[in-house]
């Protein structure tokens, strides 16, 4: 069956402003009160089972990677388990030395990217158990994988994933919350996880209201042909991901990096043309961020802050600033995410890129 674009231009667009209701249909039915923990029947381990894996490998491509760096972030937290992240195109010919209890995680939103799936057989032949992530349900990833969870985030046609992204990212925190629970979370600490979730969607909602914003600063640099992305800790990864969006659907070029590392390199590239947008909301590397924006800001680079609703040290500094509601540090990825789609979004409009088939670029990439 064909999905509508009920009125949106793009389906990029509706993408973007289904995630409130997307990432809800991540956690239906998955956070449990009475026990402050994630109930998730799919992984189809055993809690002895779960206990006694000493350490997880994520696994996935694009976008889906980004997520497992921000899961990574979350696992390690929560759970205190040694997490690697790796480009499926990449472990798959790497043959890495694993611990008999080492546990793969494949995260893709179609189930059939072949890389992700070769890394997963690969891992999986080796007598490992593999879980799956994915969007599509019936997909091969998700039959193949020993267990694992849907994203339920409906059907995704913009090539430039967006809605899978955060739902990605939901569903790894609440196998962080899962995991963390088996080790060394309190109840109380699980029970204020359930409570930030919760809170999530609404969030979500109130970043969508920064459309308009995001358009119009868009038109003021669309016209750039670079662009830097900076964040620190779990706004890294986003980093990356904004890098991403802006750059495919766009093809304006754009560097990803963590704000500090960016001194050691892309700062050379950074002259009056050269935006770099920060994602600098509170938190215990808020200080930091900010030195690293003046640092920008001194080399005479044009400055745009996504910041919390209340900041007001980052947002004398930046020439743009976009608000968006305060979260615990491991969801501010899905709530920054929303300005960073729109953004690119707007970017690659008034270019005039057809952004839900970009060039050279495949919804999913079955062949090697
Ligand atoms: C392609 C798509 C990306 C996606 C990546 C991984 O490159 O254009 O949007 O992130 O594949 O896809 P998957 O379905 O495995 O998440």
């Amino acid at each position: 069956t064909q999905v509508e674009l009920g009125g949106y231009p793009h389906y990029m667009l509706k993408e973007i402003f289904e995630q409130p209701e997307s990432i809800r249909a991540a956690m239906r039915g998955r956070l449990d009160r009475d026990e402050a923990t994630a109930k998730l029947g799919g992984l189809n381990l055993t809690p002895q089972q779960l206990r006694q894996v000493d350490r997880l490998v994520l696994t996935a491509c694009g976008t889906s990677w980004h997520a497992a760096m921000v899961g990574e972030y979350t696992l390690e937290a929560f759970a205190r388990l040694p997490v690697e992240v790796e480009y499926a195109s990449e472990l798959r010919y790497r043959n890495p030395p694993l611990s008999t209890q080492t546990l793969l995680m494949a995260i893709t939103q179609s189930g059939e990217t072949i890389d992700t799936l070769a890394a997963m057989r690969e891992v999986k032949r080796k007598g490992h158990p593999v879980l799956s992530l994915c969007n599509v349900v019936g997909s091969t990833i998700a039959r193949e994988s020993d267990g694992g969870l849907f994203l339920h985030a409906g059907p995704e046609i913009g090539v430039a994933s967006t809605k899978a992204f955060t739902s990605q990212c939901v569903v790894l925190s609440l196998i962080a919350l899962h995991f963390g629970r088996l080790r060394h979370l309190s109840y109380e600490a699980g029970l204020r996880i359930i409570n930030e979730m919760e809170q999530l969607p609404e969030k979500v909602e109130q970043a969508l209201e920064t459309n308009s914003l995001c358009r119009q600063i868009a038109g003021k640099y669309s016209g750039c042909d670079n662009f830097l992305y900076l964040g620190r800790q779990h706004n890294f990864p986003a980093a990356l991901e904004g890098a991403l969006k802006l750059k495919e659907i766009s093809y304006i070029h754009a560097e990803g990096y963590p704000a500090a590392e960016m001194k050691h390199g892309p700062i050379a590239l950074v002259d009056e043309h050269t935006p770099s947008v920060f994602i600098v909301p509170s938190g215990g590397v808020y200080e930091k961020v900010i030195a690293n924006m003046e640092e920008i800001r001194a080399r005479g680079g044009p400055v745009i802050a996504i910041v919390d609703e209340d900041d007001s040290r980052a947002s004398e500094i930046a020439d743009e600033v976009i608000r968006v509601p305060s979260a615990a540090d491991y969801l501010q990825p899905i709530v920054t995410a929303i300005p960073l789609q729109l953004l690119a979004y707007h970017i690659a409009v008034l270019r005039g890129c057809d952004v839900d088939k970009p060039r050279n670029l495949a919804k999913s990439v079955t062949v090697e």
